[in-house]
């Protein structure tokens, strides 16, 4: 039989009835590392650090008979210490309600302490449901980093081909321009015909400016790099207005920190998506804004007055709209809300913590702005 290592913390106030559940694990072919415990305080110290240090628990064994620690209590202390471990209960007491209340408190598993003949193949089957919850968690964390870091790199090509645009083709573009009138001036006298021409040509140019202008705008909001985020959200605001004659008035206060580049884009990426949203989806007459940058963080919250949304909206299958907004807060670990009465319109608020993660550097390092 091959030896299997297992880490076991053992919560048990019966050193016989530990002997036995240790004695049987040892049959089975587990060569075990335990601690017991018998009382909240020492189950608390065992499960500190563990998961982050290598060589922590992997499977709780805890009593559930009513002597000592009850074991719903140290169901209950694991939890809220935000550990996720294997938790299997062992008891004399086979009632189906006792059972069926430890699993649905979230017990992985409930074994009669008299036979312990399911104590291997329940330890075996927990541990690999522990395994797959945990590769799930890391595969959502990774598809959580790439699609933050495609955002990213999104951003910094829109700012370089915004650049572009604006320093190398709008200046040539003006270069044209400045031409054009010289040689028009000068032919409008000899040659009406050919300055009329021309006239012609630096209307063409004076269009490509500004659409050149334009695509460069719509690339990246130079007002947001120059005067920050209150300043972009309001000229992209009025731009709304006018668009489609809903008024959305826009509310702030200023009194937390300086936000980091990172944040303002994002925050003003999310601004875009829900006036978008509110143009294709609303049906409303009016929308507001309220952004407040507080000592604890950002908070922006864009309402409208229109027909409202349901849980089936958010999970459309090919909508990346709101997905992308929760992403993009999760990214900076904070929240985001939405709340809806049918018929009543919608409110989306998200929330992002000023952070040492997003924060500009102390030594200033990142691009710090004053964006209120
Ligand atoms: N402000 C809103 N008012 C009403 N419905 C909305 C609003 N915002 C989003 N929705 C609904 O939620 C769905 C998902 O939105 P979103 O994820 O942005 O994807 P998309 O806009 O591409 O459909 C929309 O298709 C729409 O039905
Ligand atoms: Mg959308």
């Amino acid at each position: 039989m091959t030896v299997k290592k297992l880490r076991v913390l053992l919560v048990e106030a019966s050193p016989d009835d530990a002997g036995r559940t240790l004695a049987k694990l040892e049959q089975c072919g587990y060569a075990v590392e335990h601690l017991r415990v018998d009382n909240a305080p020492a189950m608390q110290a065992a499960l500190a650090g563990n998961g982050r240090t290598e060589g922590g628990w992997e499977i709780v064994l805890c009593s559930h008979d009513p002597s000592g620690f009850c074991g719903l209590a140290a169901l209950r202390l694991m939890q809220s210490e935000g550990a996720d471990l294997p938790f299997l209960f062992l008891s004399h007491d086979l009632r189906e309600e006792a059972i069926t209340h430890a699993i649905q408190s979230g017990a992985s598993d409930y074994i009669f302490k008299d036979s312990l003949s399911r104590l291997a193949p329940a330890i075996e089957h927990s541990l690999r449901e522990a395994r797959i919850r945990r590769e799930h968690r890391e595969a959502q964390l990774a598809l959580r980093e790439l699609s933050s870091h495609i955002q990213d790199v999104r951003e910094q090509e829109r700012l370089n081909i915004a650049r572009e645009i604006h320093d190398d083709m709008g200046g040539t573009l003006t270069a044209i321009k400045l031409d054009i009138a010289w040689l028009s001036e000068r032919l409008s006298a000899q040659n009406p015909g050919l300055a009329a021409k021309a006239r012609g040509i630096e209307a063409l140019v004076d269009r490509c400016i500004a659409s050149a202008n334009n695509i460069s705008r719509t690339l990246r909001p130079s007002v947001l790099d120059s005067f920050g985020l209150i300043a972009a959200i309001e000229m992209e605001a009025e731009e709304f207005e006018q668009r489609t004659g809903i008024p959305c008035p826009v509310s702030h206060a200023d009194e937390g920190a300086a936000l980091s580049p990172d944040t303002s884009i994002t925050l003003f990426r999310i601004f875009q998506e829900a006036l978008t949203n509110i143009m294709k989806h609303a049906h409303a007459s009016q929308a507001k804004v309220d952004i407040y940058n507080r000592t604890d963080g950002v908070d922006l919250i864009v309402s409208d007055n229109g027909r409202g949304l349901n849980e089936a909206d958010r999970l459309k299958p090919r909508s990346f709209g709101l997905r992308g907004i929760q992403e993009r807060v999760a990214h900076f670990n904070g929240d985001m809300q939405i709340s809806s009465t049918p018929g009543h319109g919608t409110t989306v608020a998200v929330h992002i913590p000023h952070t040492a993660a997003h924060l500009p550097a102390a030594d200033g390092s990142l691009p710090q702005r004053t964006l209120f």
